[in-house]
């Protein structure tokens, strides 16, 4: 009775470290580089869009038409923001921005980057070719 409590408390004991493992691997591989840093930011409670000092005018402009869940969901380059506005503009009735554009696309540009690949080597430099030899 004793060895057979031992070994249960063994199996137990074995399927929490093993259940703890499968959780380290999992939130490890769900955890790009820069979600860390977006996290590490505050958001504003009713459109979830990082707090900055833009912020009022994103909101102003950029979700009385939809969600701010279409800004969230896009990572662009600024010219990618630009492009999507004037797309918004020739199809959507999107009003001219004026002024305010280019505080909207420096907000969206710090923000909502695409993703960066922080764990990209550098190129190799001086490599030497050599002929392979094929018979
Ligand atoms: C006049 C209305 C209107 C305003 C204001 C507006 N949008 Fe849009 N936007 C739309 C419409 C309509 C769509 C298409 C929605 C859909 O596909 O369901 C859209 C789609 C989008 C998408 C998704 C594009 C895609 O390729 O799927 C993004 C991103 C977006 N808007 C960003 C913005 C930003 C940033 C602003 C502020 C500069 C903005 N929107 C302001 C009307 C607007």
């Amino acid at each position: 009775m004793k060895g057979f409590i031992l070994i249960l408390t063994g199996l137990v004991f074995s399927a929490g470290i093993w259940m703890h493992n499968i959780d380290a691997v999992n939130s490890h591989a769900t955890t790009p580089s820069n979600k860390v840093f977006s996290d590490t930011l505050k958001k504003d409670p009713e459109t979830g869009l990082i707090i900055d000092k833009d912020l009022y005018m994103v909101k102003a402009q950029c979700t009385s038409c939809h969600s701010s869940k279409l800004i969230i969901a896009n990572h662009l380059t600024r010219d990618g923001w630009k492009q999507k506005i004037r797309w918004m503009q020739a199809n959507h009735n999107l009003w001219e921005l004026g002024e305010t554009e280019k505080q909207v696309l420096d907000y969206l540009e710090k923000y909502y980057a695409p993703e960066k690949i922080i764990s990209r080597r550098k190129p190799l430099a001086n490599i030497e070719w050599y002929k392979l030899d094929v018979k």
